[in-house]
């Protein structure tokens, strides 16, 4: 894999493209300046056989649409928690989470489902791909389950491959395919039914540092086509490459602020490539 494989967010996703005519809804950023995520002193407590677990202790915050934030802090600290609850996979014990101007914390669990089905797609460290099927196939897969019909699964299959720079590797099946690449379809399935938030918790933990920052650069491409990115993190360096670094400790938000300057990752992926340029990544 190589750097001609990559989204380049300034060329490849320019308006008028071929990507851009023929995958409009996979990155749904249009959410008319209202904030996308507000949480309002939400708390999470886990009861687990005697023992009361208070795993977030009153968070509140808001992410806006189209904002790239990097969730960090010690393991055990809250982020997986806060990332489940956000992206409607569990509710919080208290405190309040509206999701697109519709309140969320107190939905039953099917509602909840079809939310998180319509509005977050989740890309995670390990990448949960089916080994037998090929990149396509695993695209296909929520779309499936969604009763979409062939021809629209295949050709949204292709878009979302067409976005993480994966069209030519359709036909591959996950052994065939680098850790990067992997991931790359990963996220490539989360976007299919056209998230408004994609949530990744540590999505380069499983990967060395080449690799996560191919991936990165694939994450920085979405975020500027529009798409949020809300990203769990344990490295700073990969916080850098986003815009707001979010610090958990202990269940409680230690630090907010915005990122200055973030890193360019497809500018560094591109040069490390060019560095290295029989290597296949
Ligand atoms: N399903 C659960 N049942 C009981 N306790 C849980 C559950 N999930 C998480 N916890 C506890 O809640 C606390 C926060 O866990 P969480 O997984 O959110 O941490 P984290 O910041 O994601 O850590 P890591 O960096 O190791 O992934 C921990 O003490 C954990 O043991
Ligand atoms: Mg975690």
């Amino acid at each position: 894999m190589n750097s001609k494989d990559m989204p380049q967010n300034s060329t490849s996703f320019a308006p008028g493209e071929e990507s851009q005519a023929t995958s409009p809804r996979m990155v749904n950023a249009d959410n008319q300046g209202r904030p996308l995520v507000v949480v309002h002193d939400i708390h999470k407590v886990y009861q687990v056989g005697q023992t009361r677990l208070h795993a977030l202790r009153g968070i509140s915050l808001e992410i806006s649409p189209g904002e790239f934030v990097a969730v960090r802090g010690p393991s055990g600290s809250g982020k997986s928690t806060f990332m489940n609850i956000i992206g409607c996979l569990d509710r919080p014990t208290q405190g309040s989470y509206e999701l697109v101007g519709r309140q969320v914390s107190q939905m039953s669990t099917r509602d909840l489902a079809r939310v998180r089905n319509r509005l977050i797609g989740f890309v995670f460290q390990g990448f949960n791909l089916l080994s037998r099927a090929s990149a396509k196939r695993n695209v296909e897969l929520p779309m499936i389950y969604a009763g979409l019909t062939r021809e629209l699964r295949e050709r949204r299959a292709r878009e979302a491959l067409h976005l993480v720079g994966l069209e030519a590797r359709m036909d591959h099946k996950p052994a065939q395919l680098s850790g990067g690449q992997q991931q790359r379809v990963a996220i490539a399935r989360a976007l299919v039914n056209s998230p408004s938030l994609l949530l990744a918790d540590e999505p380069t933990g499983n990967l060395d540092s080449r690799t996560s920052i191919e991936i990165m650069a694939v994450l920085q491409a979405l975020n500027q086509r529009g798409l949020t990115v809300v990203l769990v993190t344990h490295e700073p360096d990969i916080a850098e490459y986003t815009s707001r670094q979010i610090i958990f400790r202990d269940g409680r938000l230690v630090r907010d602020e915005p990122m200055s300057n973030p890193r360019d990752a497809q500018a560094e992926w591109a040069s490390l490539s060019l560095q290295n340029p029989d290597e296949d990544y």
